[in-house]
């Protein structure tokens, strides 16, 4: 076999290291990623990740087309297959896997329906909010006035009162609910009466929580008063990356739904869609006890990290109801005289992947198999890796090799 130029073999020596490293020596304790199903995976590298299907009805040379591009019969039914599984997963009455991520449903739900002037109340990046929603980024693009929805309880939670006061003063034209930091569910009747009383809709961006939504944990967004919910697909929901919007208000689709095309993006990646409609129908059949184990690994983790002197937020509300805990930065350099930052630098070099910025989730390492027992001996790696700057690693590999296929899948 001919050799291969100089820089493919070097590409392909990265892609497979990468591989080795981060899909089979480590434990990925990043709440904002997963491990992808088998199946879901290959049908990333299926035939559709090079084809166009654009289902849209347009006059062309006089005549009536309905799609602009031939040869989409089965990425048609494979799109349809698919929107209906989503909508069947979160009880909705319409759904979309069309997004192409987070950040891209966020656009797709509000760029229709918040015209040039709305005002939208978020929860700030101060409070665990999302960055995309500060003034600089969506609101600076689309021309809206965003104001700071307070999380200002434990571990940046929201309480009803303050949420409920803020809305009725500052009568916004949206309230986005969302957190990158998002470790309680929100008191969500209470503000969706308060935001619908004042003619404003209900955002949901469930990017961090969606695959616990989907079995049945956090919180039920559509029927607690949310318009509109949508997230990432591949982080606590274990697809590919992508994205995913959902809402019972066909008023409300008629208007997101023709606006996907062209004014958000044009061809939606069909390979990623049927990866992400393989996830939906596996998480139909196992999402509740996926996500149950989850939140049980969260706690789990909390307990015994707490135990062994790592500090965390929010001890008094038993530490999350996510796939996520949040180190106590303050207190973790008063204690051991490190921050997170650095913590997650002596992590990583024990192939024990974190955060930087003091997060640790359970989704992945619940996709591999690990349940709550197993999580004082997590922690200890943690502490003695983080703290005692010993050398786990071989320990971690040992242990990461038991787990070579995933549970849930
Ligand atoms: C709350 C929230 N919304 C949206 C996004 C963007 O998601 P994506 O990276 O899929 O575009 C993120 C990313 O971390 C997020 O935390």
């Amino acid at each position: 076999m001919p050799a291969l130029p100089a820089d493919e073999a070097r590409l392909l020596r990265l892609v497979r290291a990468h591989d080795r490293w981060r899909g089979r020596s480590v434990f990925n304790l990043l709440p904002s990623e997963n491990a992808v199903s088998p199946r879901a995976r290959s049908f990333l590298s299926s035939d559709l990740a090079g084809r166009y299907t654009l289902p849209v009805v347009t006059q062309f040379h006089g005549e009536t087309i309905d799609n602009s591009y031939a040869g989409t019969r089965y990425t048609d039914e494979i799109e349809a297959l698919g929107n209906a599984a989503c909508a069947r997963l979160f009880r909705a009455k319409h759904a979309t896997l069309r997004p192409l991520s987070g950040h891209i449903a966020a656009m797709s739900a509000m760029v229709p329906l918040l015209p040039k002037g709305s005002t939208i109340l978020a929860i700030a990046p101060d409070q665990g909010g999302y960055d995309g929603y500060a003034p600089g980024y969506l609101p600076a693009v689309f021309g809206w006035d965003v104001r700071p929805l307070p999380a200002d309880g434990p571990g940046f939670s929201v309480e009803a009162d303050t949420a409920v006061a803020e809305i009725r003063r500052e009568r916004p034209t949206a309230v986005v609910l969302g957190q990158s930091f998002f470790l309680f569910p929100y008191p969500l009747a209470a503000i969706a009466e308060a935001t619908h009383a004042v003619g404003a809709l209900v955002f949901y961006d469930a990017s961090h929580v969606l695959g616990l939504i989907a079995g049945g944990e956090f919180q039920d967004p559509l029927r607690e008063g949310a318009d509109v919910l949508y997230g990432s697909t591949h982080k606590s929901f274990p697809g590919p990356q992508g994205g995913i919007l959902a809402t019972d208000r066909t008023d409300l689709f008629e208007q997101i739904d023709p606006a996907l095309v062209w004014r958000v993006f044009d061809n939606a990646h069909w390979n990623r869609i049927a990866g992400v409609a393989q996830t939906v129908l596996e998480l139909e059949r196992v999402g509740p006890e996926y996500a149950r184990t989850v939140v049980k690994n969260s706690q789990a983790l909390g307990r015994a990290l707490s135990d062994r002197g790592i500090p965390l937020v929010a001890e008094s509300l038993g530490f999350t109801r996510s796939h996520q805990l949040l180190l106590d930065g303050e207190e973790l350099k008063r204690r051991h005289g490190i921050g997170p930052g650095a913590l997650g630098r002596r992590w990583e070099k024990q192939r024990l992947v974190g955060d930087l910025a003091g997060r640790v989730g359970t989704a992945e390492v619940t996709r591999l198999g690990l349940v709550p027992e197993d999580m004082p001996r997590l922690s200890d790696l943690l502490v003695r890796a983080g703290i005692g700057k010993e050398r786990v690693a071989a320990e971690v590999l040992a242990w990461r090799k038991q787990y070579p296929a995933l549970r849930f899948a």
